[in-house]
């Protein structure tokens, strides 16, 4: 009988299971989707935690139909999932209300009182960030501000990948990647930060143990084995926000490699030895999925989403592979056509929930290829603010490895490669989150001694994209690019 073992990434379109062969090699995969997130308000993005349940479930169900293998062939169980959702439940253990997600941004107000009331400095001596609309405590401070009678019910609080492994398990508990993307987490010191807690009026008792990513922590129950064709007794380990989790399937364990992940969001992640913190907060350091190290990422909100939404209101049934293709018949610079992607507002560099998104530079000459490549070329002018925070921290970067929706587009790789300025490398494996979920179950299970092992014995290269003529082009662009938000901003305002 083959041995697997299982990584589930709860993402945001959808869950996905997939099973991992005992050198590293992707056996199967199947994704569940998810119920489209709802906006009933501009800024505003909640999915209910059980259709993550119910999506997971579907995912593992299927994933082990498609091997044709039985639970007793799965070693172990790692996790990853979208982060800052603030997942709620009850004395019960019941769900009080859908999660406010991570891309919400409708939570400036509490952003402004706690840093307020905590004191900036504080904010970030505490907790190596400061406190974003991005991040679970504004959003949950929301919920105290408007939805009181909400509040006073919640007894845990958690992450969506941790509701999942606690509907697996029976168990609470959350890892110090994704604990890290709440604004109550002591990053350096890797433990909730009891001084925010306090200065929050929040009760560290909602709050789950924490583990390290590799760190088992529990076992499938037998009620969710009988859910999901699981073998009960199954271990779990604790699993890893997606950004830390996709670090691990790219192997950005160790210094001097980067990885761009073109996912929905779009994020430049870079792996540290010891912490560091950029002081005005426009990148962020969590704690790594690797025991004891850290890492800086920068994230650009609406990347695949840039053109997730061109594709859904502008050309709809039009397949994505078909608007690729029509982007490369584009010259590169879109014929002066500008694409800013703040369509979910922005994090990187500009830390602004209200930034707004659009096209500059519009003329009647343009035609769809180039409005499809000025989004990819935008999305990575805005994956190249990023690159240089991460930079200016310290970081070298000789290459970027390329992952998610985005990096299976050759013209994507290529804009990205003469916009960065790098090599752009694609890995044999692609599967980014979910892959990194199961190699971390593959630690925490002793299949491998270490993270780094890991990632050093099943991770290769394939190919490698080098910036090309477009370079000096681009870097104009750039300058362009980030001209623009300035411009603009304050007039969008008023
Ligand atoms: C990371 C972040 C995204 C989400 C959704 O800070 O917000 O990666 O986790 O992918």
């Amino acid at each position: 009988m083959p041995r697997y073992w299982m990584g589930i990434d709860v993402g945001t379109g959808g869950t996905r299971a997939l099973l991992v062969e005992e050198g590293g090699r992707v056996a199967h995969g199947f994704t569940a989707a998810h119920e489209e997130m709802t906006m009933t308000q501009p800024l505003w993005a909640e999915q209910h935690p059980d259709d993550w349940w119910r999506a997971a479930q579907e995912a593992i169900r299927g994933v082990l139909s498609a091997a044709g293998a039985t639970g007793d062939s799965i070693q172990g169980i790692g996790f990853s999932g979208q982060m800052h959702g603030v997942t709620m439940l009850n004395a019960s253990k019941a769900v009080v209300r859908p999660a406010l997600i991570w891309c919400d941004q409708r939570s400036q107000a509490q952003v402004d009182w706690a840093t307020q009331t905590a004191g900036a400095e504080n904010v970030l001596r505490w907790t190596a960030n400061p406190v974003l609309t991005g991040f679970t405590l504004p959003k949950f401070l929301w919920v105290r501000d408007h939805q009181p009678e909400l509040y006073e019910q919640v007894r845990h609080l958690m992450l969506p990948k941790d509701y999942i492994r606690f509907k697996l398990c029976g168990e609470l508990g959350a890892d110090v990647s994704d604990a890290s993307g709440t604004a109550l987490f002591d990053v350096v010191e890797r433990r909730w930060s009891t001084e925010m807690c306090a200065a929050m009026g929040i009760d560290p008792v909602i709050l789950p143990p924490v583990y390290e990513s590799s760190a088992v922590c529990g076992t499938v129950s037998a009620e969710a084995a009988a859910l999901t064709g699981l073998k009960a007794g199954t271990p779990l380990v604790a699993g890893a926000g997606d950004q830390a989790a996709s670090a691990v399937g790219n192997g950005i364990v160790e210094p001097g490699i980067v990885s761009c992940t073109l996912g929905t969001s779009g994020v430049v992640f870079a792996h540290m030895e010891q912490v560091a913190y950029d002081p005005q907060g426009r990148v962020h350091t969590f704690c790594h999925a690797v025991p004891g190290k850290w890492h800086v990422m920068g994230v650009t909100q609406g990347a695949g989403l840039s053109l997730q939404w061109f594709r859904n209101q502008l050309a709809p049934g039009v397949e994505y592979d078909t608007l690729m293709e029509e982007a490369s018949s584009a010259p590169a610079g879109s014929q002066g056509l500008y694409w800013l992607p703040y369509l979910m507002g922005e994090r990187t560099p500009h830390l602004d929930p209200e930034a707004r998104g659009g096209w500059m530079g519009l003329t009647a000459r343009h035609r769809r290829a180039d409005l499809v490549r000025a989004i990819i070329e935008g999305v990575s002018y805005s994956q190249k603010d990023c690159l240089e925070l991460v930079e200016q921290l310290g970081v070298k970067v000789a290459s970027v490895r390329a992952s998610g929706g985005g990096a299976k587009s050759p013209l994507w790789r290529q804009v990205l490669a003469s916009i960065l300025a790098k090599p752009v490398m694609t890995l044999a494996t692609q599967e980014g989150s979910a892959y990194g979920a199961a190699l971390l179950a593959m630690v925490g299970t002793g299949q491998f001694t270490s993270v780094p092992e890991a990632c050093r014995s099943t991770i290769a290269v394939t190919a490698t994209c080098q910036p090309d003529s477009a370079e000096p082009l681009y870097q104009r662009g750039h300058r362009v690019y980030q001209a623009l938000y300035p411009a603009l901003h304050s007039a969008l305002r008023s």
